[in-house]
């Protein structure tokens, strides 16, 4: 084998032999990053009461979150679904209380009046209702304010 040819053949042999090893670094750069983007965008779950409260009182308001305030009531149209909004109304403030009998947010200061999803039915309010991502774990009920 001339010179030429045995350096050519030694260093495609290490080119070969540190491949897999940049391969899995990016691969576990990769993984990282994904998990902390996840982490970063994924704000975190307060727990707001427990179904079975729920189930006694038709709703279930907590103002001691973090991020203000968030009202809990089943999905009239899908009962194994829950909804939570913040019940701050985006008129002039006032705090929207759930009406069962009505299926309605209703505000009690100039009687904006808002779907089970938190739509303006009627004005003078022009904006929905914030709506929160909600879960249940075990018998607790978790609301993502953020
Ligand atoms: S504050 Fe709710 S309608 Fe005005």
């Amino acid at each position: 084998m001339k010179r030429r040819e045995f350096t050519s053949f030694v260093g495609v042999g290490v080119g070969m032999s540190i491949l897999p090893t940049a391969l899995t670094a990016c691969d576990a750069q990769t993984k990282n990053k994904a998990t902390a983007e996840i982490a970063t965008s994924g704000g975190s779950f307060e727990e707001v009461g427990s179904v079975s409260e729920l189930e006694q009182t038709g709703q279930i308001l907590n103002e001691e979150l973090a991020n203000g305030a968030a009202l809990v009531i089943k999905d009239p149209i899908n009962a194994d679904k829950l909804i939570a909004v913040n019940p701050t109304c985006p008129h002039a403030g006032c705090a929207v209380t759930w009406e069962s009998d009505q299926q309605k947010f209703l505000c009690p200061c100039h009687d904006s009046e808002f779907s089970s999803s938190g739509e303006v039915l009627e004005a003078p309010a022009t904006e929905p209702l914030t709506r929160y991502e909600v879960k249940v774990e075990g018998d607790s009920i978790l609301v993502k304010t953020t």
